[in-house]
This record gives C-alpha cells, structure tokens and sequence, in this order.
C-alpha cells in the first residue's frame, strides 16, 4: 500500500494521453461535416489494428447519421477534410474512414511526454480516484484476493495462474491510481490440517520441516493419508462382513468390536480429535499449526518475490471468525432463506437460477465449510480494508462457488457488497508436469524452467560466453518464459504447459521479449551519448518510415493501457509488446545509430530510448525483470 505522500505525487500529475489531442481536433472537423455530435464522435474514433489503416479510425455507421449511407458520408469526409497541422487527408474505406497523424507534429508531442516522465506516460491516474474533479475524496481502493495455495498440498497450475494473473491485475490497478491490498488467502483450516498434525506425530521431522517445510508438510500428508484411505477400505471391508453375517442371521459382535477398536485408532479419527484441539484452541495442537504455516509463508514469500510479487497480507482461512460466519448464519436465518437439511444447513438458490443449486453453509457437525468462511471474509475485509471493490482470481472450476458467494451476499441485503465483488477467472493449464513426475511446487516448476532456458542460452555458445551471469539470467529469462507464456492469450482459454515452445527466443516469447530489450540497451550504451542531451534532439530528423512508424505505435500506449484497464487481460499489453518489438527489431538495419552523423544520432537515440523505457514499463506491468544485458 502507498504511503499518502506518494498518494500526493501522483494525484498532482496530470494525465496525458497524445491520442486525446487527436480525438479533440478530430471531433471538431467531424462535428463540422457531419452534423453529428460531439459526445458521439469522440468515443467512436478508436484505434486501429494496423498501422497501414491509420491510426484512428471512424465506423460510420456509429454516428448514425440517419437517412445518409455510410459509404457516401465517409466519401465526403474524405473529399472535403480541411487542412489540418495534425492530419492527412483522410481515406474512406467503404463504411470507414482511416486517418493518418502527421509524423512531425506527432513526434514533437509523443517522444518529449515519453523521455520527461516514462513511468507516468499512459496511466490514467483519474481512473483510482473517487471523484477526478475533488483529490480530497482521495483514492479507491481494492483488495485483489489471488494466489492462495494450500498449505500441505501441491501448487498447482491454477495457483500458478491466479499468481500471475493477480500479479498484473495487482499492478494495473496501481498504475490506475488505486491504492492496491494484495492479500494471499491460504488454504489452511479445516480436518486435513488435523490429518497433517496426526501425520506430522507419526513421520514428521523437525529437521526437515526447517529445511524445507513445504516438501515436508507435502511428503508427510500423502504419506499419512495413504495410510488413512487404507484404514477405511479394511473398515470398509470388515462392515460388508458384518452385513454378510447379520443377513445369516451370525453372531457380529465380536467383528464389530474389531472395526470399533481399528476406528478409534484410525488417522481419520484422531484427525478429528486433533482438528477438534484446534478448533477449542489447544495450545499444542494450534501451535504445531502455526509453525506449519509460519514455515510455509517464509518459503512462500520467497519464491512468489521471484515473480516479483509482495503480498500486503497473508491472510487465510484459519483467520475467518467464528463470530462473523455465526453473524452471517443468523442474518440469512433470520431472512428465512437458509433451511435444514439432513443436519447440514443449507441456502436453496435454485428459485433465483438453477444453475445456482443449493449451498452448504453448515455441516452436519456444525463445522463452517469453504464457502462459509468466503462469506465471512467479504464481511471481515470490509470492516478491515473499506474496499471500493475486490477482486477473487480464481479457476473457472469455483465459477459456481463464487456466483454463490456474491447471491448469498446479495440476498443478505447488502447489495452494496455485492455489487464490489468480482470474480475474474480463467481456464486451466494442462501438461504441467516435472521432469521429477506431476507434482508440482511453484519452485520446482521455476527451477526446471531455469535449467531449460540454461539449455537454450548454452546451444548458442558464441553467445552464451558473453553473458556475465548466465545462472541468474537463465533464472529472470525462464521467470519471463513461464509468465508470458500464461499471458499469450485470453484468461478463459486454457493452454498447455510447453517447454520447448516457451523458452524459445524465436515466436512471440518471453525470452524474444527479454533480448529485444536487452540488445535495445546495448545499442543505446553503445551509443555514448548522455541522456540529459536527448533534450536538444531534432526530431524532424526522424521521417523514414521505419521511425514515424515507431512512433505512431508509442503514441498508443496510454489507450492500449486504457483498453487493459477496460478488458482486464494482460493479453491486451503483450500483444501491444510484440507489436512494439516487431517494429523495432525490422528498423535497426534502416535506422543505424553508430554510423549516423550526429545530428540525426541524437534523433534516433531519442526514438530508441523512448521506445526502451515504454518497453520497460509494459514489461513491468506483466511482472517481467527486464533484463539490460544477455
Ligand atoms: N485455496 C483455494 C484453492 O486452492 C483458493 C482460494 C481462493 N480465494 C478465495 N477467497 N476463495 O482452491
């Protein structure tokens, strides 16, 4: 969370958008012509996919100009545009109209707003704020709920996405200007903590639960739980011998001490006595949890720090209050809309959806489940935190628990909640596997992706003599690999985990993105000219296609970082990256630096270092370490 002298920096920024200067001159012209108005012209011009369709674009259809054709209203705008210092004449493409920016004027407003102030250039810093026109209502603020493993369990591929996907949520709300809660909601209450005291009793270490308590707490849970699906089947078994006797009409009660005697000493009971302790508050048995989990958060911050990601708050279920999930209880008994059911309280939620079902609240034993403690939370982080809104990233497979949790909420009466609530989600990754079998800790899968990417950088050997450190670079290169991979498509589609393709530095990589970076700083240090002198650049001296092109594309960060902010996928950025990196990497043969004569060195280096700090803010925005040398 920031500090409010941050908070004053940013909100005394303006926000500049170079494209808005645009959409205002265009709209006037537009205005003029058509008739339409102002209000509707303005949002329709949108920019466009190519360069060669312009840079923004019109649908006339959107004007809805009525009794005119399309076709013949973007003919005339095309025939009688006036003259403009900022544009072209437009070209009319049947319904559309595309208009070109002129490339001087354009580079004189984009590359100086870039080179002044790279961080800020493109947030919108009103999107946090309560209300843009009074800074004193300050800033909104949201708590992102994402990552959240479970202790004592595998950190699986929808952890992996919630971490990354949170991560650059995390981050584009920051930029936004909202004061960001990145909170990690662990897994970390409920009887498989008491199976993990009873395994821990049995085969725990306390060596290696220092060592590394998260392969430890895991080795000791499957093990003592292997052992547990044993004890059940012999009960099983044994059960189906009595009902075998009785219907003979046999005498059963010495079998039926036997099952009593091999019950109570089975692992699922003491499991439960032991998560009973935990529930009373025993010290002991609380206590071993807390090392548990305290062992397990020191690992964890470490390992999500590699992905550039620092929780404000490890929260989890073990946290919930008894007290607030009792409170939510009697509300929706109160409103009669929770009912019993075989022991078990339930809430019907068929008659508002069927899909909805009906949803445990309470077990037969009078134990909260998952979905009771989410209700509590959404409660208890609002007394906390005063969140404007909230955000769960979790895998499309809790799509129906979290439609609950938002109905139940709702239906609470406290819509206000309700309406704060977002569950963003994705789908799932397959073939996420280790060279050391399926189980995967989100270290293990950074280490194998490290030793792979070493694998590629050492196949170049000519280069791979060069890195200085190729240890920590295979490191941050197969970091990038694993999360751009995960960003190279719509959240909701699902994609499979692979290793070739994504340590590639060929196709549309992390690692590609890395050494486009890398090799566009070394051409800027190569350079040797000092920064504070790109200030007296020319830039009218930048007309080859390849640098307006350039510049065109820079000129569209602050609405691609809108648009981001509208769609919430960091799709939205890495495809405007590629397309970034596309063009740099074609213009280094036409725009040489080192050959140049000073003059035009100097506009060139202004291009290039503008282009390298808009790609090093788009890297940061998806977490990614840029890296300045390889
Ligand atoms: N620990 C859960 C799991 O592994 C994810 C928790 C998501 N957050 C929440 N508030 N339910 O499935």
């Amino acid at each position: 969370m920031s500090t409010l002298s941050a908070l004053r920096v940013n909100i005394d920024k303006p926000t500049a958008n170079p494209v808005d200067v645009y959409r205002i001159h265009l709209t006037k012209l537009l205005a003029g012509l058509t008739g339409a108005a102002p209000a509707v012209i303005y949002p329709a011009l949108q920019l466009t996919q190519t360069l060669a369709k312009g840079d923004l674009s019109l649908a006339v259809p959107a004007l809805r100009l009525k009794g005119r054709k399309p076709d013949d209203v973007a003919q005339m705008i095309q025939n009688e545009f006036p003259d403009s210092p900022l544009l072209e004449r437009p070209v009319a493409d049947r319904s559309f109209v595309q208009f070109f920016f002129k490339p001087a004027p354009l580079a004189a407003i984009v590359l100086p707003l870039v080179l002044d102030d790279a961080a800020n250039y493109g947030r919108d810093l009103t999107l946090g704020l309560h209300d843009p026109a009074d800074h004193a209502k300050g800033r909104k603020r949201i708590v992102i709920d994402f990552g959240s493993p479970n202790i004592a369990k595998p950190f699986h591929a929808g952890h992996l996405r919630s971490t990354i996907i949170g991560g650059f949520l995390a981050n584009l709300y920051e930029q936004a200007n909202w004061d960001v809660v990145r909170l990690n909601y662990l897994g970390d209450w409920g009887k498989q903590y008491g199976v993990l005291g009873v395994g821990f009793a049995d085969f725990g270490s306390r060596d290696e639960l220092e060592r590394d308590p998260i392969g430890h707490l895991f080795h000791v849970y499957v093990k003592v739980s292997a052992i547990a699906r044993d004890q059940q089947a012999v009960i099983k078994e044994k059960e189906g011998q009595i009902a075998e006797l009785n219907a003979k009409g046999e005498p059963v009660v010495a079998l039926e001490a036997e099952v009593e005697k091999i019950r109570d000493a089975s692992v699922d009971e003491r499991a439960r006595q032991y998560f009973k302790r935990m529930c009373d508050g025993d010290d002991e048995a609380l206590g071993l949890w807390k090392t548990f989990r305290d062992l397990s958060i020191e690992r964890y911050k470490d390992t999500f720090a590699r992905l550039n990601i620092h929780y404000d708050v490890y929260d989890g279920e073990s946290q919930i209050k008894d007290s607030s999930m009792e409170e939510a209880a009697r509300v929706l008994e109160e409103k009669g809309l929770s009912e019993d059911s075989q022991g078990a309280k339930i809430v019907d939620l068929t008659q508002y959806a069927k899909k909805l079902g009906k949803a445990i609240i309470k077990k037969k034993d009078g134990t909260s489940i998952y979905l009771t403690r989410d209700i509590g939370a959404v409660f208890e982080r609002y007394e906390k935190y005063h969140y404007d809104k909230m955000i769960y990233v979790i895998a499309n497979q809790q799509d129906l628990h979290m439609m609950q949790l938002i109905k139940i909420i709702e239906l609470m009466g406290r819509d206000d909640l309700a309406k704060r609530l977002q569950h963003i989600n994705f789908g799932l990754v397959s073939g996420m596997s280790t060279r050391r079998g399926t189980v995967k800790f989100l270290d293990d899968i950074l280490r194998d992706t490290a030793d792979k990417m070493h694998e590629v950088m050492r196949a170049n050997q000519s280069k791979y003599v060069q890195v200085e450190d190729p240890e920590r670079t295979a490191d941050i290169l197969g970091i990038s690999a694993v999360l751009v991979q995960d960003m190279s498509g719509k959240r909701i589609n699902g994609y499979t985990f692979d290793m070739n393709r994504m340590t590639s530095f060929e196709g549309d990589t992390g690692p590609y993105l890395q050494y486009s970076h890398a090799r566009l700083c070394s051409i800027i240090r190569k350079a040797e000219i000092p920064m504070d002198e790109l200030s007296r650049a020319d830039l009218s001296l930048l007309t080859e296609k390849h640098a307006t092109d350039l510049v065109r594309t820079l000129a569209q960060w602050p609405d691609v970082f809108r648009n981001t902010y509208k769609t919430q996928e960091p799709v939205t950025v890495l495809t405007y990256l590629f397309k970034l990196t596309h063009a740099l990497n074609s213009s280094y043969d036409r725009l040489n630096i080192l050959k140049s004569e000073p003059d035009v060195k100097l506009a060139r280096l202004a291009l290039y270092c503008s282009v390298q700090r808009i790609l090093n803010s788009g890297m940061r925005l998806l977490s990614l370490t840029p890296v300045e040398r390889m």
